[in-house]
């Protein structure tokens, strides 16, 4: 076969996608960990909604006119006819799982959190995927300020605990009081600077007026210095809420900054709105993508026909904090250290050693084995390199004897045992290897 043929035939990655090797899971584990501790500390509980929706779902309320919805969904027909798409976000479906699961009839606030992929038909480069993973929190049935706060804290201590310094990107885009008055004075400043906007922005001003303040291109954020800014717009009640929730970020000590250009590419937000950036004094030159963003959805749920009932909420991208994770050197737990290695001689040996196995998992120690092997020199330098605290060796002596060896991996010395005293033998030695341990962390007087 031709290399050119063999190349066409050979199946690739899909564009977009990324495989989590296992070299890359310490960094996966760290996170959960963290997300899990951080979510549950703050009264959370983990939902997983289904990965396939329907579309109306985020048409109604990510929006049709999203760069979301209209460029990046993964649609289809099902063969039954079922309009689908795969979850380009995940707050929309919590909100589809809070109505028809009856939650608004639980103590209010209901608190939820979620760690899953999410697919958009994006542009893939650094930190841009087509498939890619959140760690997202939704609060449900609460309109105070505070509540806008603590989640902000929460996205930027969990950073925290992630050994990044994180940036608060901060605003309100106001309610459906307020917003409509702003939105046509912007559209007045972007009309009279039209000639030099580009051509999205150009599209966006019929559409989304609001995105034309997050354009990336340099000089539509020019242009956008002048803009007039929403905060000047706000009614008294989303200016009470802003201030209230600015006072709250002050008391917590939250590295926050007040920025207009936060509107949020998606449409069901109201008033508070941020994203989280890494700080600039961590951030390698030119790279400023968001780690994550959230804000307020007081509408969303009931424009998907339940009751009214304000929400706020906001979600990380795992990718990119795995990236600014490694850019930043941040090191993660990479090995758990083995309790036991369990070690064999001969092929009787093997198969008791396969029981053994099995009994002290259930015991739930740390093993490790390696029974193809045939040597016990191999095996012990297995056990070495794993940093195994100790090596049970069963050859065809002990078979006969019924007894096995316990090495001890830091002295070398070896003892023989009772076979069926081997599980409490093992657990005693653990039990005073970890004393050792602890006596030698004890920090001097
Ligand atoms: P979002 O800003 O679209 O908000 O996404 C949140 C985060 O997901 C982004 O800041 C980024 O870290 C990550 N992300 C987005 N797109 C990609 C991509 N193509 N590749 C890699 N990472 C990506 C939401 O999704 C809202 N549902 C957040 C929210 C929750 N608002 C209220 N509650």
């Amino acid at each position: 076969m031709s290399s050119k043929k063999s190349k066409k035939n050979k199946i690739q990655l899909v564009k977009g996608m990324k495989d989590i090797l296992p070299d890359d899971q310490p960094y996966w584990d760290f996170i959960k960990e963290k997300a899990d501790a951080i979510s549950q500390a703050y009264g959370f509980k983990r939902i997983d909604t289904p990965i396939l929706e329907f579309s109306n779902l985020f048409k109604r309320t990510v929006g049709e006119e999203s760069d979301i919805v209209s460029k990046e969904m993964y649609s289809f027909v099902t063969q039954g006819g079922d309009k689908l798409s795969l979850r380009p976000e995940n707050t929309a479906s919590v909100a589809r799982a809070y109505i028809e699961h009856g939650m608004v009839n639980l103590p209010q606030p209901v608190k939820l959190f979620y760690f899953g992929p999410q697919f958009r038909h994006d542009n893939p480069q650094a930190g841009r995927y087509r498939q890619f993973w959140q760690f997202g929190c939704e609060v449900f049935g609460e309109s105070d300020p505070v509540i806008d706060a603590q989640l902000i804290g929460i996205s930027y201590n969990l950073i925290k605990d992630l050994g990044l310094e994180a940036e608060i990107h901060v605003n309100s885009i106001g309610d459906n009081q307020c917003r409509p008055q702003y939105i046509k004075v912007l559209k007045k400043y972007y009309q009279d600077n039209k000639k030099e906007l580009c051509k999205d922005c150009l599209k966006r001003l019929g559409k989304n007026p609001l995105r034309l303040l997050d354009c990336k291109n340099k000089k539509c954020q020019e242009i956008s210095q002048g803009a007039p800014q929403i905060l000047d717009h706000l009614c008294e009640p989303c200016k009470e809420h802003f201030m209230a929730v600015v006072e709250y970020l002050d008391e917590m000590n939250i590295n926050y900054v007040l920025n207009p250009a936060i509107v949020r590419g998606l449409d069901y937000y109201s008033r508070t709105a941020w994203e989280i950036f890494i700080s600039q004094s961590d951030k390698p030159e030119g790279k400023l993508s968001a780690l994550g963003g959230g804000g307020r959805y007081d509408y969303l749920v009931e424009d998907l026909g339940g009751r009214p009932t304000p929400a706020v909420g906001f979600a990380l991208g795992v990718e990119r904090i795995i990236l600014a994770m490694a850019e930043n050197k941040v090191e993660v737990p990479r090995k758990k250290e083995i309790d036991v290695y369990v070690a064999q001689l001969g092929q009787e040996a093997r198969k008791k050693s396969l029981f053994l196995f099995e009994q002290l998992r259930k015991e739930e120690l740390l093993l490790w084995e390696n029974f193809s092997k045939k040597g016990l020199k191999d095996q012990l330098d297995i056990a070495d390199k794993k940093g195994a605290k100790f090596t049970l060796i069963l050859g065809q002596k002990e078979i006969s004897d019924g007894t096995i060896i316990i090495r001890d991996m830091e002295s070398g010395v070896q003892e023989v045992v009772d076979f069926n005293k081997i599980k409490s033998e093992i657990k005693k030695r653990l039990a005073a290897h970890a004393a050792k341990q602890i006596k030698l962390k004890k920090p001097v007087q």
